[in-house]
């Protein structure tokens, strides 16, 4: 690089901003300085990178491509070979696991399945603590380093305090994390304690131990990490750059997410959105929204939008209706009250994209025929190939359009609901309108259950046969 462009590239980094989104208020506030939501109006901040500095710089996606193939460990990580669009310079003590770099695949079963020609997978599971979250935790915690915090907190359904208590034990700080007790899956809370993290189990739900950490926010040596905080964003952004880049540039006609706290919807909406302006593509893919049925605040709001109210610049509502008691299996996004829910509906009413919601029976189904893919996922993230499923039958998607669905975490997160489906034990309790419990059992189309076999080979070779 030449010492001019270099300069530029890293000008972008040390000038952006934090902004408060609301067009009312567009606040800006220094990149260092320790605050989550805007001072002044209380709305959610985002980071503004000054990409018309950028516009200068030839060959960006030839330079993100070449450090893919280099053994920095910057380069190394999927996340920092796009630092140009960072906010940081080249001194931040980045703290990587590698994360990123994670696999698109094809997905011929569960494209059948969902009524598509073709469908695209992209495995976040395949990050280094097996879930999407570690993309946005290595720009998190660099930032907690540099503003010299000694404790890191989050609140959790499970993956982001993993993925957290990884990356702090990286960075030798200290880390708490709130969970609500008995909602989390063994896996996920078995990783914090190994990372070393202080484990907190709230009596309480999620949106319960979310409220408790914006009480924590204005204690200094304390840094908070759930993707309120907009440095989680700008890592997991950073997934749009490499799915186009794995698509050759080619803009997909759809990318379809989970939806639970909304940051992952949002960092995408905000990653295509840096390319179009940046000009490397011509037009952003439609970004939809799944939601299980019982956890489904946005799909609620969106359902009760006008035409008017579905433009791509409409103004977002004030508020969102939050979900008492969310319930779904799909633990990862068992949340009422999402705090990002702004950003990923401006990113749907954008792209021109929908929030749906999809029933317990749906994710299953569609996990068990992800996994006959040779793909493993965790529940939340089958919500995706479920939703794609439910918009092609509404004529929403069309079968021959290019269609991405992210996987958020990988299948042994929750291996409990992975065995309980094959064997036919799993079922789902929910509360009537009445307010009567009830449990209802998930059937499994796809079922395949373990068989005793005898310790011989003709019982083996008539089991085969049995199966064909
Ligand atoms: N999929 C998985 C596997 C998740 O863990 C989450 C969120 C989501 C989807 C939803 O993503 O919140 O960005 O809309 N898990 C958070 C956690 C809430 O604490 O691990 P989102």
């Amino acid at each position: 690089m030449s010492d001019a462009i270099a300069k530029t590239a890293q000008q972008a980094g040390t000038t952006a901003v934090q902004r408060c989104i609301l067009p009312g208020c567009a606040a800006q506030f220094g990149i260092r300085e320790q605050i989550y939501v805007c001072p002044r109006c209380g709305g959610s901040l985002e980071i503004e990178i000054p990409l018309e500095l950028l516009k200068s710089v030839p060959d960006l996606r030839e330079r993100w491509q070449a450090r893919a193939a280099s053994h920095d460990p910057r380069d190394r990580s999927g996340v920092w070979r796009f630092r140009e669009l960072l906010p940081f310079d080249n001194d931040a003590p980045v703290v990587t696991l590698f994360e990123g770099n994670t696999p698109l695949y094809d997905a011929p079963r569960s494209a059948k399945y969902a009524g598509l020609t073709a469908l695209l997978l992209k495995h976040q599971g395949c990050n280094p603590t097996a879930s999407f979250k570690d993309t946005g935790m290595t720009t998190a915690v660099t930032q907690a380093k540099l503003l010299g915090a000694r404790t890191v907190v989050c609140a959790s359904t499970g993956n982001t305090a993993a993925s957290l208590a990884a990356y702090a034990a990286r960075a030798e700080l200290q880390c708490a994390i709130l969970l609500p007790q008995g909602q989390i899956s063994p896996a996920k809370l078995a990783q914090s304690m190994d990372y070393g993290a202080v484990v907190c189990e709230i009596a309480g739900n999620f949106d319960d131990c979310m409220r408790l950490i914006s009480e924590l926010a204005d204690v200094p040596s304390i840094y908070i990490a759930n993707s309120i905080n907009p440095f989680r964003i700008e890592g997991q952004k950073t997934v749009a750059f490499e799915l186009l880049e794995q698509c050759g540039w080619r803009v997909p006609d759809h990318v379809v997410v989970p939806g639970g706290n909304m940051g992952n919807s949002s960092a995408l909406g905000k990653g295509f959105d840096e390319m179009l302006r940046l000009g490397l593509i011509d037009r952003l893919p439609k970004i939809s929204v799944i939601q299980a049925d019982g956890s489904a605040p946005l799909a609620h709001l969106f359902a009760g939008l006008k035409p008017s109210e579905i433009a791509a610049d409409a103004a977002l509502p004030d508020e969102i209706a939050p979900v008492a008691n969310p319930r779904t299996l799909a633990t990862a996004i068992k949340i009422g009250a999402p705090v990002s829910w702004k950003k990923a509906l401006r990113a749907v009413l954008r792209t021109h994209g929908s929030v749906i919601t999809v029933s317990e029976q749906e994710i299953a189904d569609a996990k068990a025929i992800i996994g006959r893919d040779g793909i493993g996922c965790e529940p939340a993230s089958a919500t995706t190939v479920a939703g794609i499923r439910t918009l092609t039958a509404a004529n929403k998607i069309h079968a021959g359009e290019s269609v991405v669905a992210v996987l958020t975490g990988h299948v042994l997160k929750d291996p409990d609901y992975v065995s309980n489906y094959h064997r036919g034990t799993l079922s789902f309790e929910f509360v009537t309108a009445e307010g009567t419990a009830k449990t209802v059992p998930i059937s499994g189309a796809f079922r395949n259950a373990p068989e005793k076999v005898a310790a011989n080979k003709e019982a083996i070779l008539k089991s085969l046969e049995n199966r064909r």
